[in-house]
């Protein structure tokens, strides 16, 4: 196999110990598809791992590629694959282990892939997998919702809040969220009522969501509790060991952890095909520019209002 580019790191750190390097890419083992990557979408995860606050999941073996969503083409599959062959143009995600997106190629199970429906160019298809199925489970399997219930998004217009809100509107359901004050109007476009600026009082919304979906992870137990309807559910997306503790008791709150899936994946995939769910992109970047311009987004939220795209090949 050839050398491909790709952003790795060798030791767990800041955005400093990224490097663009050759590497060369493994044969697929059993079950595993090797894709020539088109583009790459960021998400906080992306940091979240190579900063090794998920170290006990992703273990000590560098160089440790970066990036989980991908939509490419399949290059080689592995023995036992069976849905997908060479050639097929796809998207999907990595394992937090096996991370790598930010590269010309990459390895992925095909359990975590789907085909890429033609509607849909590489960058938004790369787009989709985390916050897609992250917002598709919380709305439909966690979050139990249905038609004419009423859900409240804290962090409305983020990656996996302003996918939920989409998939929310589309069963039927009733939205309303919270957004900076210079984001009103956008997130008035999106069907979003009523809206509220971040700091907002919890209390002139008492009991009136049969679920609270917290994409910033910034509620208070209190102030989510006062929101819920009586057997209401609150679901947290970003998770801290005291909130896992939390979540083990009894009561609505959980926190919540999105799993790979290629039913859930290629359901969310449809969606965006058929116009249903719009994930906006903010700056698509060759990989040969990419560290800059991930780590502003990294520092500063920067580009904001959308998703960021590595485009590679
Ligand atoms: N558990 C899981 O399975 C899972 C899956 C995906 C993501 N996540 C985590 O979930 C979080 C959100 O992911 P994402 O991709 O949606 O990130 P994102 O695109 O950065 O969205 C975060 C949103 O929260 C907003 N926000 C910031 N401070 C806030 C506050 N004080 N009150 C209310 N909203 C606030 C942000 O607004 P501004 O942009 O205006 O600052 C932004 O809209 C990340 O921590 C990510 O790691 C978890």
């Amino acid at each position: 196999m050839l050398a491909a580019k790709r952003i790795q790191y060798h030791r767990y750190g800041g955005p400093e110990v990224l490097r663009l390097e050759d590497f060369v890419p493994p044969q697929p083992g059993r079950g595993e598809v090797l894709v020539r990557v088109k583009a790459a979408a960021a998400n906080a995860m992306d940091w979240k791992i190579r900063n090794g606050e998920l170290r006990l999941m992703t273990g000590r073996g560098f160089p440790r590629g970066m990036g989980n969503d991908f939509a490419g083409v399949v290059e080689a599959v592995g023995a036992g694959v069976t849905r997908l062959r060479a050639g097929d143009a796809v998207l999907g995600g990595t394992s937090l282990k096996g991370a790598g997106t930010f590269a010309e190629m990459v390895i992925a199970t095909e359990e975590a892939v789907v085909s890429k429906p033609a509607e849909l160019s590489y960058e938004q298809a790369a787009a989709i997998p985390v916050v897609g199925v992250t917002a598709f489970q919380a709305m439909r399997d966690k979050g139990k919702l249905r038609p004419g219930q009423a859900v409240f998004i804290n962090g409305c217009l983020g990656g996996v809040g302003r996918t939920a809100a989409q998939i929310a509107l589309t069963f039927g359901a009733s939205v309303a969220g919270s957004c900076r004050a210079t984001d009103v109007e956008e997130a008035r476009e999106l069907g979003i009522a009523p809206i509220v600026e971040f700091d907002f009082d919890a209390a002139r919304l008492e009991g009136r969501f049969d679920l609270l979906l917290d994409t910033a992870g910034t509620l208070s137990a209190t102030a989510a509790q006062t929101m819920v309807k009586r057997g209401g559910r609150i679901l947290d997306i970003v998770p801290t060991p005291s909130k896992f503790a939390r979540s083990a008791l009894p009561g609505p709150y959980r926190v919540m952890m999105g799993r790979p899936n290629p039913e859930d994946l290629a359901e969310v995939a449809e969606m965006a095909a058929r116009g249903r769910l719009r994930i906006p992109i903010a700056r698509t970047v060759p990989l040969a520019d990419a560290i800059p311009v991930l780590t502003e987004l990294e520092r500063h939220r920067t580009p904001r209002g959308g998703k960021l795209i590595v485009t590679a090949g």
